[in-house]
């Protein structure tokens, strides 16, 4: 039966040796808490690190590490300390987890560190090829992990593959700065379908996309070597119903059965009506700890009648700690906590509970019922799940979320108070606010964040994902043009073999070469003229390129060779050994009235460019920003195809407007040069939309190829030109 092949990073545990034998602990953080319930439930295997170096294994303990995982349907990923500490706390944590959450001042990168990043990966798509079987989706978590897609793709093309990240995506001017960002876009973009938390991180995504790589972006959809990438948010849940059961549980204990946490907390709430306020994160830079310890040290300083009745309960789960920033960071919160009891703290009060470590789930429940106020203010948050879990455990509706605007959670929660984590002074008053705030506000705004956390829980979440990412399998299966496979290519072949006359007709850019930014780069290479020679040679056949560029280009590169020349869609003609024909009647009066609107356009969108030619213009919009060049085409559409005459047509080309003659375009020439032969095998290939005339002029049993996967009238499509020129080799 097909599986779920899961692969984070980390596994959900982490082996630890006691006593010469190993045994395994859970693993904090969002991603292994979320996507252990989502393992749990389904038939799936977890790939990912067991949270030990492998330096310190020998090859019973590796064995039996593995064994004991396969138990839960895990499967290790072995990495030793070099790779560790290039991989996991140098390239992914010193440069892609500052980078990613706007703290350039962290960001470093070191060539070295990533080489590794680029062999880790690699190795964590070799564990999962080695695993996967027919029908199997495999599903890649995290910045950990980003080339790792495309690495699993590239040996198993017909894999379905998700891809989610649990970190924000960061703006363009942001990603930009980093000196390998096309080689992780590109990484990525291995996947069918990539995931975001919220929908500002997908429109970054996008964003980058087109500015970096300038591929094409319709909607949320990429098409990138003829495939289609779905891009989507979803915003990742919890397990509701496990902390609501662990909540109400904790509630109907009587007090003989609590913790010892409990029984303090439980102290503390009845000497003065004391109130907790909780504060939990891992201890990272992004959390925004120390901003507020500071903005609760001026509270107590503003508001001397709280002492006494407040603490702050601080949970500081340790995190990475090799990283220098981190390092730095535990000192400064040390130093922060101890001078706020130094300064307050009373025989009976101590300010700040602080814990520096991890808590046990009961104990995590303990804190979570207890508290008034919850405190979830980081500086930038993918998600948090730890404000969700809070409020999931509020079964009474009662208690005051604090959240801060940075965190994705916050798009779902509004009701909660939301603050800039970054301005103190509205911290101090949001703590205000939320001491003061009556249990009947309390329960109208956490009635609505849990009925929605409620519903949209982490089962809801995971299978929204996998329903999308299934639906765009069968939407490439199911598609009504056919991908030139190797039986469709035999199938071309043969019908060419075997024919009496054949006819080729072939579309230019994006057909025979790529793009480029310079459209005078984009020229024949020596194969591909050695290529077109031999077919051009072959009995029996007429060879006909047929482009959108003007005469003297096709002359300079082409005119040596066997082969009927079309330029500029049809107005110029060339048969072999003979001279160019002009086609006759066509008037370019209406240059003269349509060039100044172009003029205009040009001049308020920087990168576009007209390109003369003899009986058109054209109107380049490749080389500015995508977005602005997109919006600006379809304003200047409107304002052409309101002033168009009859004799002329608007032709919408890839990333191009052309004005041309409305008796020239493709199709016409493509149907005068088919009827001058019997001819009994077409063959009609091209990339864009001007091509499409050929498509629907020629003949039913014309054999049309798109290149690229877009909308077309074709029966087949090939995923990129250098698979057509595979196509037209097979003919040979
Ligand atoms: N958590 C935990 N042990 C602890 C404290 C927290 O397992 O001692 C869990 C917490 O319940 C939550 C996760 O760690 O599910 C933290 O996820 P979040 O999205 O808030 O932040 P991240 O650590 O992923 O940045
Ligand atoms: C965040 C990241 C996860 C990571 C977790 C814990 O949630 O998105 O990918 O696993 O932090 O960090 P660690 O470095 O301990 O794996």
């Amino acid at each position: 039966m097909p599986k779920n092949i899961i692969v984070s990073n980390r596994l959900p545990v982490q082996a630890i040796n006691a006593n010469d034998s190993w045994s395994f602990t859970p693993t904090s953080g969002g991603l292994a808490t979320g996507m252990k319930s989502v393992h749990q439930d389904g038939d799936s295997l977890w790939v990912g690190w067991p949270g030990v170096s492998s330096d310190v294994l020998d090859e019973k303990s590796k064995t039996q590490i593995s064994k004991d995982l396969e138990k839960y349907q895990y499967r290790p990923v072995f990495l030793d300390e070099n790779e560790l500490d290039n991989f996991y706390f140098g390239f992914s944590n010193k440069c892609l987890w500052p980078l990613f959450h706007y703290f350039i001042e962290y960001h470093y990168f070191d060539i070295e560190q990533w080489n590794h990043y680029i062999q880790v990966n690699q190795k964590f798509a070799n564990a999962v090829l080695e695993v996967i079987e027919d029908g199997d989706i495999v599903w890649v978590h995290d910045y950990q992990l980003l080339l790792c897609p495309q690495m699993i793709k590239d040996t198993n093309p017909e894999v379905t593959i998700g891809f989610f990240l649990h970190i924000p995506f960061p703006s363009f001017e942001i990603f930009r700065i980093f000196p390998e960002r096309e080689r992780l876009l590109l990484g990525l973009l291995g996947s069918d379908l990539i995931g975001f938390h919220t929908y500002d991180y997908e429109r970054h995504f996008l964003s980058s996309v087109k500015r970096i790589l300038n591929f094409e972006v319709n909607y949320n959809i990429i098409l990138h070597h003829g495939r289609e990438i779905v891009v989507n948010t979803f915003p990742m849940g919890i397990d509701f119903k496990k902390f609501e059961s662990a909540a109400l549980e904790n509630l109907r204990n009587n007090f003989s059965e609590t913790s010892e946490l409990k029984k303090q907390i439980n102290a503390h709430k009845s000497e003065n009506e004391g109130k907790l306020i909780l504060s939990i994160d891992r201890l990272d830079y992004t959390k925004g700890v120390v901003n507020r310890l500071l903005a609760f040290e001026r509270f107590l300083d503003t508001y001397p009648e709280y002492h006494d009745r407040i603490r702050l309960v601080m949970l500081a789960v340790p995190s990475r700690s090799k990283v220098s920033q981190y390092k730095q960071l535990k000192r400064q919160t040390d130093e922060v906590v101890g001078r706020i009891n130094g300064k307050f703290a009373s025989v009976n009060w101590t300010p700040v509970w602080y814990y520096y470590r991890s808590m046990e789930f009961e104990n995590l429940i303990d804190l979570y019922v207890s508290s008034d106020v919850a405190m979830i203010t980081p500086l930038r948050d993918g998600m948090n799940l730890v404000a969700k879990e809070y409020l999931a455990t509020r079964v009474d509706n009662d208690g005051v979320l604090i959240l801060s605007e940075l965190a994705g959670s916050s798009k779902e929660l509004p009701q909660a108070l939301l603050v800039n984590p970054f301005d103190i002074g509205q911290l101090v008053q949001s703590i205000k606010t939320a001491l003061e705030m009556s249990v009947k506000e309390q329960k109208e705004r956490n009635i609505i964040s849990r009925k929605r956390i409620q519903r949209y829980d982490i089962e809801k979440w995971s299978s929204n994902f996998m329903k999308a990412l299934s639906d765009s399998a069968n939407k490439e299966s199911a598609s009504e043009v056919k991908v030139v496979n190797a039986q469709v290519s035999n199938m071309i072949a043969e019908a060419y073999n075997s024919a009496n006359k054949r006819l080729l007709l072939l579309d230019y850019d994006g057909t025979l070469v790529g793009f480029h930014e310079n459209p005078n780069k984009a020229i024949p290479s020596e194969s591909l003229l050695n290529l077109l020679t031999d077919l051009s040679n072959q009995k029996n056949t007429d060879l006909v390129i047929i482009s959108g560029r003007p005469h003297e280009f096709l002359e300079q590169h082409f005119a040596q060779l066997n082969l009927t020349l079309v330029a500029e869609h049809g107005l110029f003609l060339k048969k072999p050994n003979a001279e160019w024909e002009e086609k006759k009647g066509v008037s370019n009066e209406w240059k003269e009235h349509l060039l100044p609107v172009l003029d205009t356009f040009t001049d308020n969108t920087p990168g576009t460019f007209i390109e003369h030619k003899k009986n058109s213009l054209v109107w380049h919009y490749r080389k500015t920003d995508p977005e602005l060049g997109t919006a600006r085409s379809v304003e200047l559409k409107t304002v052409l195809t309101s002033l168009l005459p009859n004799e002329l047509t608007l032709l919408d080309g890839n990333k191009v407007l052309e004005l041309v003659p409305a008796n020239i375009n493709k199709g016409v020439v493509a149907l005068d040069l088919y009827n001058l032969k019997p001819y009994d095998f077409i063959l009609a290939a091209g990339d864009d939309v001007t091509d499409e005339n050929m498509f629907t002029n020629l003949p039913s049993d014309t054999f049309k190829v798109k290149i690229g996967k877009k909308k077309t009238a074709a029966e087949f499509y090939t995923r990129n030109y250098t698979n057509f020129l595979s196509l037209l080799s097979k003919l040979l």
